[in-house]
């Protein structure tokens, strides 16, 4: 069985993707107690290691290197200071790949990275990853939606091949959209039939000016809006009336607001494609929903990674 090392390796979404394309997660990271509490109550074989990833100076051998590191400086839901200390955490993910040598590596983020204004940050990561001596496939913005997720969600992958296998990644084409398999909605997996209000598992505080200055709605026959790790900013569950523009960053139920309401942490995890994953209620409302919007959803890293050539995966 082939081998991974996971780092930042939040609630498990990634490392789930790993499993599922026959990879043995041999030790996993994260600074979160609760994403370790998460992890451990549904992958306890892992060898997952609580702490800041610069406390960690030994790793197993593994054949590949699984990380994607944190983005608030670039995220849409994040203060979007590109220069804030959390964007450099990929020198420690460099820092791995040097000591680690794994076959190849995935890391993978939110697409702001790739806007111009951040086009150096993403440059200086190709850079060190490449000098780390790895062929680094030109980074892929890929929609959940188009590899099976009920959800639009945007991400950057960024995969690398050591360089003496003389092999080159290929990212894998989409296999749902027009005229391939068709896309996953929320009616799919959400029971339309069930209009309850599961109180203590939503969040259940009032609409704000700012949730109200996007669109937070898809109706059921649409993939839902991105799963964000702010509860806040959760998107409408679909059996909430619609949004309607009003103006400019302004939007108003067309309906009433009190039959409104947003996802639940359990429907947030459906979406997500965790369902099933165990959340221990242990803490927190929003440090369930953070775990799981922070993610990246099983389908979605498995795909990734199954198109990795065989090479790597030839233990
Ligand atoms: C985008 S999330 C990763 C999600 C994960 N790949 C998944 O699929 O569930 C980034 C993670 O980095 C963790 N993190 C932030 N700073 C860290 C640090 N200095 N050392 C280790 N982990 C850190 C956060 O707690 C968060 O869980």
């Amino acid at each position: 069985m082939p081998t991974a090392i996971s780092l930042f390796t939040g609630c498990g979404g990634s490392d789930k993707g790993l499993v599922n394309a026959g990879y043995q997660v041999v030790m996993a990271n994260d600074i979160m107690p609760y994403a370790k509490e998460v992890y451990a109550a549904n992958l306890p074989e892992t060898d997952f290691r609580l702490g800041g990833i610069a406390e960690i100076t030994k790793f197993p051998p593994a054949d590949l290197l699984a990380g994607c590191y944190p983005c608030q400086g670039y995220s849409q839901g994040g203060a979007r200071d590109a220069t804030r200390k959390i964007n450099t955490l990929y020198e420690e993910f460099g820092r791995a790949l040097r000591a680690i040598r794994p076959k190849a590596f995935i890391a993978e983020n939110v697409p702001g990275m790739a806007r111009s204004n951040n086009r150096h940050f993403l440059d200086s990561q190709l850079q060190n990853f490449g000098t780390a001596g790895y062929n680094v496939a030109f980074p892929k913005i890929v929609n959940g939606a188009e590899y099976g997720l009920p959800q639009e969600r945007r991400r950057i992958f960024i995969v690398g091949i050591r360089s003496d296998l003389g092999i080159e990644y290929q990212f894998p084409n989409p296999t749902h959209g027009p005229s391939l398999k068709p896309i996953v909605t929320q009616a799919d997996c959400l029971s339309e039939t069930d209009r309850t209000w599961p109180h203590g598992d939503f969040y259940d505080k009032t609409f704000h000016w700012y949730y109200l200055s996007r669109d937070r709605y898809r109706g059921w026959n649409r993939p839902s809006k991105t799963v964000l790790a702010n509860a806040r900013h959760m998107p409408l569950h679909p059996m909430s009336p619609p949004l309607v523009k009003v103006g400019p960053d302004q939007w108003k139920f067309d309906g009433s607001a009190d039959e409104a309401r947003r996802l639940s942490y359990k429907e947030a995890a459906v979406l997500q494609d965790l369902g099933g994953w165990v959340f221990p209620d242990t803490a927190s409302l929003m440090s369930k929903y953070k775990v799981i919007g922070n993610a990246v959803p099983p389908i979605l890293f498995q795909r990734v990674v199954e198109a990795v050539p065989q090479e790597v995966s030839n233990a």
